[in-house]
């Protein structure tokens, strides 16, 4: 009898810590949150200093450590690539080629757009339960942690997983009408996001001839094609000679994927206290 008693003073304990866990803790976690995914919404959208009402404008000096036949200086204002100043030599000749983004043009950056997008729904999630609001399950704040780390997880997973893409997908995208002078027909380029880095790829293209005697054998989808890949357009078949990638740190991103690591973790860990409670009542000794 003694030990039942003591074990239902310990539930009671258990159910008095966890009310508070639900009413206060679960609350100071949710702020918490809220501030660390602030943080990492207010780098999507940086104004200029002085001119509150424009997006920050930052140069990146593309480099590679192992090749020096691309060169390029990037401009990034929040997701848009408002410039793109690219020199190529050419690896057959030693022409230099010089391209730049038409006046009227920028291009889009998809995955931080989306990134963007996806934190701030999970800030969204989280403002629809504020302090007044009373949790009153552990099930139901599981439910809310699990629906913020989704959106967290493919914040992140934006930033690190870019688009795979044809070649022929490549060659029709609107990027290359975005060029003056416009790109010669034998070079491709493509923008991507890896990590916290900005990427440029340039492909050099030669045709094959119709009798040629290679098997020709079209690529498949990839984020980075290899030289040897080859693709078929308007009946015309290529194969990629050269592959140049280029890139530069963008410092902004590296600390969102920094917050988004820092949210999950207090997801989880806010999770992992919820499920402490609930195992304990699932072994009742009663
Ligand atoms: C992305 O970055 C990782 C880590 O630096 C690297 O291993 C990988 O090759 C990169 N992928 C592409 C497609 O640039
Ligand atoms: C393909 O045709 C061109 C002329 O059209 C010719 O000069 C070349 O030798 C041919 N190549 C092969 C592999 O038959
Ligand atoms: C990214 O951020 C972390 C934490 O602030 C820092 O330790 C790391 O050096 C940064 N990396 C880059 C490439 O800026």
């Amino acid at each position: 009898v003694r030990g039942c008693l003591f074990s239902a003073f310990l539930l009671l304990l258990q159910e008095e810590e966890f009310n508070w866990l639900l009413k206060e803790e679960v609350h100071a976690v949710l702020k918490q949150l809220q501030d660390v995914l602030k943080e990492a919404s207010r780098r999507f959208s940086m104004p200029s200093p002085g001119m509150e009402s424009q997006l920050k404008q930052e140069n990146f000096i593309l480099g590679s450590s192992t090749m020096d036949q691309v060169k390029g200086v990037l401009t990034l204002q929040g997701e848009a690539l408002t410039q793109a100043d690219i020199n190529l030599k050419v690896a057959k000749s030693s022409q230099a080629l010089h391209f730049q983004f038409r006046e009227d043009k920028q291009w889009k950056l998809q995955q931080i757009q989306d990134a963007r997008n996806h934190v701030n729904q999970a800030l969204q999630l989280l403002s629809s339960r504020d302090d007044s609001y009373r949790f009153k399950t552990g099930a139901e704040v599981n439910k809310l942690m699990d629906a913020v780390m989704l959106q967290l997880t493919r914040a992140r997973n934006r930033l690190t997983t870019p688009a795979s893409m044809t070649l022929s997908e490549l060659a029709t995208s609107g990027l290359m009408k975005m060029f003056s002078p416009p790109m010669p027909g034998d070079v491709m380029v493509n923008f991507y996001i890896n990590l916290s880095k900005l990427c440029l790829t340039v492909y050099q293209l030669h045709t094959l001839p119709p009798n040629t005697t290679k098997n020709f054998k079209p690529a498949g989808s990839s984020v980075l094609h290899n030289p040897g890949a080859m693709f078929e357009l308007n009946t015309n078949r290529f194969e990629v000679s050269h592959v140049h990638k280029v890139e530069c740190v963008v410092p902004w991103l590296n600390d969102t994927l920094v917050f988004f690591t820092i949210s999950l973790q207090l997801c989880q860990q806010l999770k992992d206290k919820i499920s402490v409670f609930s195992s304990f009542w699932n072994y009742r000794p009663f």
